[in-house]
């Protein structure tokens, strides 16, 4: 049976949006979908309902990540984790488009279907699609009993608890951290080391505590919000694991606060959309101190070049940018997990300037259970 959650009798605690409440517990979310997962003896993570077991895990050949909306872009980033981390081939498409390519289903194919309310209809149909043709298709969902979750053969709960927003936040968040404990179980069967193991098992650990401290930080971008909140457009740039973090740091701002935003890969500026770049065109930039921090750098010269403002976050200053959301530094395959978080404050803190309907933007539903 589907569970519901009540949203009606669900608490507000003293904040203003379920927005604003549900960016709040992303902290104690996180602690939720790690807890009694870490190995350490193996350094590894155990998934109790994944129904994988190692000689199945070892036989995948390819990882296909399939959601809509929010859920697609965290599975951009999973599709990323799992390459990095177990050397698995892995993408992620829009479930909506998968279901009506006659898509060719692959045996040796993982297929993952990422949603937070589980009813998602295109997704489902992917799922059942797959399911008729005979693949194998986990789910990485939110809310339990619900059809994707029954549909599937096996999969990850994320732990997120109820989201009543109907903009994504924590479940976002939580669909990530999942994304790193499957990346980690499958790297761990394969040629993830022990020492690799360790380092993304403390980077995991940290999260919360890093998460707090982004959230602390919230006045500045309330300031920063006022900004930019004049701004008719907006463009959202990030590079290789960064590129996933603006496509949906470009989603919350548009959703929310309707200000029209894109995002590109900061490697594509110079095939076409350089040319809208001007003051009243202002670049959010996501800039992790990885191994592309200069080409990033580089890119933030080129907007400057043409009186662009930019807003940058990063984990230190940039002096390219005229302002600088700092986040704390984790692991390089981990840091997608933390570099969107203040970017969901200042889609709410744009969105509340404007007076928008936070929790219920205009044509939006929560899920979305017609084709
Ligand atoms: C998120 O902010 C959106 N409102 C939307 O894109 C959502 O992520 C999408 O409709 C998928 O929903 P699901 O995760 O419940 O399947």
């Amino acid at each position: 049976t589907t569970v519901e959650w009540e949203a009606e009798s669900y608490d507000m605690g003293g904040h203003d949006t379920y927005m604003h409440k549900e960016i709040h517990e992303q902290a104690d979310a996180v602690d939720r979908a790690l807890r009694g997962r870490i190995d350490d003896r193996f350094s590894t993570v155990h998934l109790g309902g994944l129904n994988l077991d190692a000689r199945d895990a070892r036989a995948v050949r390819r990882v296909k990540i399939l959601g809509c909306g929010t859920s697609y872009h965290a599975g951009q980033i999973g599709a990323q984790m799992i390459e990095e981390l177990a050397r698995i081939p892995s993408d992620a498409e829009p479930a909506s488009e998968f279901r009506y390519r006659n898509p060719v289903v692959d045996p040796d194919t993982l297929y993952i279907a990422v949603s937070q309310s589980g009813e998602t209809y295109d997704v489902l149909a992917a799922v059942q699609e797959l399911k008729r043709k005979g693949a194998r298709v986990l789910g990485l969902v939110n809310v339990v009993g619900s059809a994707i979750a029954r549909e599937t053969d096996g999969g990850i709960y994320v732990h997120a608890g109820p989201e009543v927003c109907v903009v994504s936040t924590k479940c976002f968040t939580n669909m990530v951290v999942s994304f790193g404990l499957l990346a980690l179980h499958l790297g761990r069967i394969r040629d993830l080391s022990v020492a690799d193991g360790k380092r993304i098992i403390e980077g995991l650990r940290k999260l919360p505590a890093q998460i707090s401290e982004i959230l602390a930080n919230e006045e500045q971008i309330e300031k920063l919000a006022a900004e930019y909140a004049d701004a008719k457009s907006m463009m959202f740039i990030g590079r290789v694991r960064g590129y996933p973090v603006a496509r949906e740091a470009s989603l919350k701002l548009k959703e929310v606060s309707y200000i029209h935003a894109e995002a590109y890969p900061a490697s594509e500026l110079k095939h076409g959309p350089l040319a809208l770049i001007e003051p009243a065109m202002p670049t959010v930039a996501i800039v992790p101190d990885d191994d592309l921090l200069e080409k990033n750098r580089a890119a933030l010269e080129e907007i400057k070049a043409r009186s662009g403002r930019i807003l940058a976050v990063a984990h230190r200053e940039q002096e390219k940018a005229d302002h600088t959301i700092v986040v704390p530094k984790n692991e390089d395959e981990l840091d997608p997990i933390l570099m969107g978080i203040p970017l969901q404050l200042l889609a709410y803190y744009t969105a509340k300037a404007m007076g928008r309907d936070i929790d219920k933007p205009r044509n939006l539903a929560k899920s979305v259970t017609v084709e």
